[in-house]
């Protein structure tokens, strides 16, 4: 069992015995370490003013990836290199070349935003494919600029990040990687004591019985989520069990007929599994959060908090998804949609994690649509998502599965429309207002500052007609004026 945290800056390796559980990354930056050219803006993962780049050992590349400082644990980045601002023009006669070009085409005007904008087009300069203008507002949707307008910090990563890094970090690839490499040393983690400690299992078989001897500890996959029950919430989380350095947790595998994702596989990590289910899959998860939050955020912690605004549960429960716990020794498969049992209630019991959820592809005679309603279109939770998965042939509807989030306490399936749909021919439209009607049935939501009850109710009807006219083809207007599937 290893005891202390050690992660590489400026090309040397920190070892850190003194790390409490819940000290942020930024927080380690600029108050222990004195870096403060990375800012703090909101402290809740939205507004990218403290993007650092983060390296990590990927399928034995080295990797660059934006992340939020501020929503990361210090000890999260155990194994990994962390590259700040500060560290960009370090023995170089001049800037980094995003550094060169922003100042070049004036992507600055009060600055704050900057640090955090030059990391987020760092991690794009070290990416192999040249920028085009759609992955730079990707790239940057989890930057918010507020005095400079975008434009020319757009032109300034269109001309520098062209896919050939040539930096002092590409020069030193072979030896960063040799020495990330050095600390992947398969060793249990845990710092501080019995009473408080940050721990990071290397097994599974170790994080299953660490769990259970800590029931009261909080588990932590990217804490997108748990990182601002810190920052914003202030509350002291004396146990942490982070999932990152679990070998094999964060598995994806392509079965043929199913893809299995491990629960500490990020949303960035699985999208390239999940995009061959269906282009709308994919549309879901790019929209989720930003880049910095996909880079972290998992899967299995979206299904593990229970959220009812969740985006991936109610696409996986139309897929039909099985999810994997496991407590000691012990694991069990459930249905997706029964784990979530009521508002904050899932079927989970003390000392039992989520292990991996198994999502069945689609059948040739299976279509699906899934769409996301959101204030913003990037960078936004849902006041509604609604994802449907219909088994048709000739026009009939044999099987419908619907799940609508937003709509009630827990992501939830819409029974009494889905009995109204089959047998339905989806080319006769005067009969979709059964379905359509049957939604009242179902679903009773809620206003919030999202949405209002009526707004959401009148949205989850015009997402079914939406998805009942892609279905059957009917000649119809564009249903569509974004997203992926336009463009296949
Ligand atoms: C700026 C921002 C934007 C966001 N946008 C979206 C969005 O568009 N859509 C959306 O759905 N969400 C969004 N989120 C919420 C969050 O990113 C997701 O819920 C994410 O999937 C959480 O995953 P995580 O790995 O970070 O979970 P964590 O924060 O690590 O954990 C979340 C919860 O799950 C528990 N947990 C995690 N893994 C396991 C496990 N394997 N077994 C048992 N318990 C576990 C934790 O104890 C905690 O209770 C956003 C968050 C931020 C900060
Ligand atoms: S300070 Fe705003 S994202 Fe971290
Ligand atoms: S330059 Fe002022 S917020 Fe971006």
């Amino acid at each position: 069992m290893r005891q202390n945290i050690k992660f590489v800056r400026d090309g040397k390796t920190v070892e850190l015995t003194n790390v409490d559980p819940n000290e942020t990354l930024l927080d380690y930056l600029r108050l222990t370490e004195g870096s403060c050219g990375t800012k703090e803006g909101c402290g809740e993962g939205d507004c990218g003013a403290c993007t650092v780049a983060v390296g990590s050992i990927q399928d034995g590349q080295l990797e660059y990836q934006a992340v939020n400082s501020c929503i990361q644990l210090l000890g999260m980045l155990d194994g990994k290199e962390v590259i700040t601002v500060d560290d960009l023009s370090k023995g170089q006669d001049g800037l980094h070349p995003v550094q060169d070009a922003m100042l070049k085409h004036h992507g600055s005007q009060c600055g704050f935003c900057t640090p955090g904008i030059v990391m987020s087009l760092f991690t794009l300069y070290h990416t192999e494919k040249a920028a085009d203008r759609n992955s730079i507002n990707n790239q940057l949707a989890g930057n918010l600029c507020r005095c400079t307008g975008y434009r020319p910090i757009i032109d300034a990563a269109l001309e520098s990040c062209t896919g050939s890094a040539e930096d002092r970090f590409s020069e030193s690839l072979e030896a960063t990687t040799a020495l990330l490499k050095k600390l992947d040393d398969g060793e249990d983690l845990f710092v501080g004591d019995e009473e408080r400690f940050f721990a990071a299992p290397a097994s599974i078989s170790s994080l299953a019985q660490l769990y259970e001897t800590h029931t009261d500890a909080i588990i932590v996959a990217g804490a997108t989520d748990v990182g601002l029950w810190i920052t914003k919430q202030l509350r002291d989380l004396p146990k942490i069990i982070h999932l990152g350095r679990v070998k094999c947790l964060d598995l994806i595998k392509d079965n043929g007929d199913e893809i299995i994702i491990g629960a500490s596989a990020t949303y960035a990590q699985a999208l390239d599994s999940l995009t061959s289910i269906d282009p709308d899959v994919a549309e879901v998860i790019r929209r989720i959060g930003s880049t910095q939050v996909r880079a972290s955020g998992t899967i299995g912690g979206n299904i593990a908090n229970g959220s009812p605004i969740g985006d991936s549960p109610p696409l996986l429960i139309a897929l039909d998804a099985k999810l994997t716990l496991q407590k000691g020794n012990k694991t069990r498969e459930i249905d997706l949609e029964d784990f979530f049992v009521d508002y904050g209630k899932q079927d989970r019991v003390a000392g039992e994690f989520v292990s991996q959820v198994r999502i069945p592809k689609l059948a040739p005679s299976q279509t699906l649509r899934s769409y996301k309603i959101s204030k913003r279109f990037d960078q936004d939770i849902s006041a509604a998502l609604a994802a449907f998965r219909f088994t048709h042939d000739n026009g009939i509807i044999s099987e419908a599965r619907i799940a609508y989030g937003g709509m009630a306490a827990t992501p939830k399936r819409a029974t009494e429309t889905e009995k109204t749909l089959v047998g339905m021919d989806l080319n006769n439209s005067n009969d979709w207002q059964k379905a359509i009607a049957a939604l009242e049935l179902d679903f009773k939501p809620m206003s919030d500052m999202r949405a209002s009850a009526e707004y959401r109710m009148d949205a989850a009807k015009g997402l079914l007609i939406k998805a009942l006219h892609e279905t059957s083809g009917i000649p119809t207007t564009n249903t569509r004026v974004i997203g992926i599937r336009e463009a296949v």
